[in-house]
């Protein structure tokens, strides 16, 4: 699999930022500056441009194109390495309705596959905190690494809408249909819950090393699946869904299916959204994160460019230092952001990152 590195960005109309090119090296780059100067920006412009989304919910054009922009049209530039040291130049336009994508000055119908982790502070709070995040979470770092399991996800999706649009209207006329349907999303069910199970063995044994090797403590971290799909067949699934329909006439939805699928982050075998402090939980979080991307590089022999927005909060000291230290000794490209002085200082210590300073949507020289 190709994998890139970023190594020069420069974007026209996309929020507060100005049209400089910023350089990053293909380790540490630390991304600084005050409030509200379009630190955070930076990191929302390359993963725009790597997937197409924000990692803000319901960002899209609109949002993204700056309220100064003379014409409605972003423009993203930029160079990135590939895992043959090659440089691409790889250009993005994108108006309301259409992306289009330019590689070395040629179009493309395809953007290029560059595989982003992008870490927000908010990430934690929302992963203990609602069931729905944890969904979307494991739904969104698994299709990253599966590609079967993000096109069986999408049908599955829409399967299950189309079944909820003929609940809400008059169920009885779309009785046969939906029963009709039913097969196929038993199996789809069967699938998404063993790929689910498969991907949290695969992960298992990364987290707890990971905890160790950030936090150097010894705490057992896991993450179990709660579905009551697990051993049931795909014949079983159906017989259920049938036995369902008349409560999801009544509900005008879906009320069994790994839609409703939860899980657990257990640290030393208790649920860490009652356990943990709120700092315990940042550590589990980023722990999490962090055994995801060895994950990936385990089954691709590549890293994902990972940009970290300020995660410094609810850590103390010990922890940032910790953190840093841990981000020093790994191979994989880092943009980190912060707005904090103190956790500056420890980024400070990284000998050979690249600082970038940012000011009113500029590169600070
Ligand atoms: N569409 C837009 N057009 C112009 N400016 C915008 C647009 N959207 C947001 N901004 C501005 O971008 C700035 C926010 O930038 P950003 O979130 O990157 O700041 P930051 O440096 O990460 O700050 P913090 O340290 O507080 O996180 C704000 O000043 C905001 O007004
Ligand atoms: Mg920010």
């Amino acid at each position: 699999m190709n994998s890139y590195k970023i190594s020069k960005l420069q974007v026209t109309n996309f929020r507060n930022l100005n049209p400089d090119i910023i350089t990053f090296n293909n380790g540490i780059n630390c991304i600084l500056g005050e409030n509200g100067n379009g630190k955070t920006n930076i990191l929302e412009a390359i993963n725009v441009l790597g997937t197409k989304k924000s990692f803000r919910k319901n960002a899209s054009f609109p949002q993204f194109l700056s309220i100064d922009g003379v014409k409605p049209e972003i423009i993203f530039s930029s160079v990135f390495e590939n895992n043959l040291k090659e440089k691409i130049s790889y250009t993005s336009k994108m108006t309301n309705d259409s992306v289009l994508w330019f590689v070395d000055g040629v179009p493309v119908k395809r953007k290029l596959d560059i595989k982003i982790v992008f870490i927000n502070p908010f990430d934690s709070y929302g992963f203990h905190n609602s069931a729905s995040d944890r969904r979307e979470w494991l739904d969104y770092f698994l299709s990253q690494l599966d590609e079967n399991y993000k096109k069986s996800l999408a049908k599955y999706t829409l399967a299950l809408r189309f079944r909820n649009t003929l609940l809400s209207k008059k169920p009885s006329k779309f009785k046969e249909q939906i029963i009709a349907s039913d097969g196929e999303l038993s199996m789809l069910s069967m699938y998404l819950t063993a790929r689910r199970v498969e991907f949290l063995k695969e992960i298992e044994p990364f987290i707890a090393d990971t905890f160790q090797q950030i936090f150097s403590e010894k705490h057992k971290l896991q993450i179990s699946l709660d579905s009551r799909i697990i051993n049931v067949s795909a014949i079983n699934v159906q017989k259920i869904l049938l036995n369902n329909l008349e409560t999801d006439c009544e509900r005008g939805h879906t009320s069994y299916g790994p839609h409703k699928d939860d899980y657990v982050l257990l640290f030393d075998g208790l649920n860490s959204y009652d356990f943990c402090s709120l700092g315990q939980q940042k550590m589990s979080y980023l722990s999490l994160l962090f055994a995801y991307i060895e994950l990936f590089r385990y089954k691709y022999t590549s890293y994902p460019i990972v940009l970290i927005d300020d995660v410094s909060g609810e850590l103390d000291q010990h922890r940032w230092r910790r953190l840093v230290e841990y981000l020093e000794k790994r191979e994989f490209q880092v943009l980190i952001t912060t707005a904090n002085e103190k956790f500056k200082e420890e980024l400070d210590r990284i000998s050979g990152a690249n600082k970038i300073h940012i000011k009113n949507g500029s590169v600070v020289h």
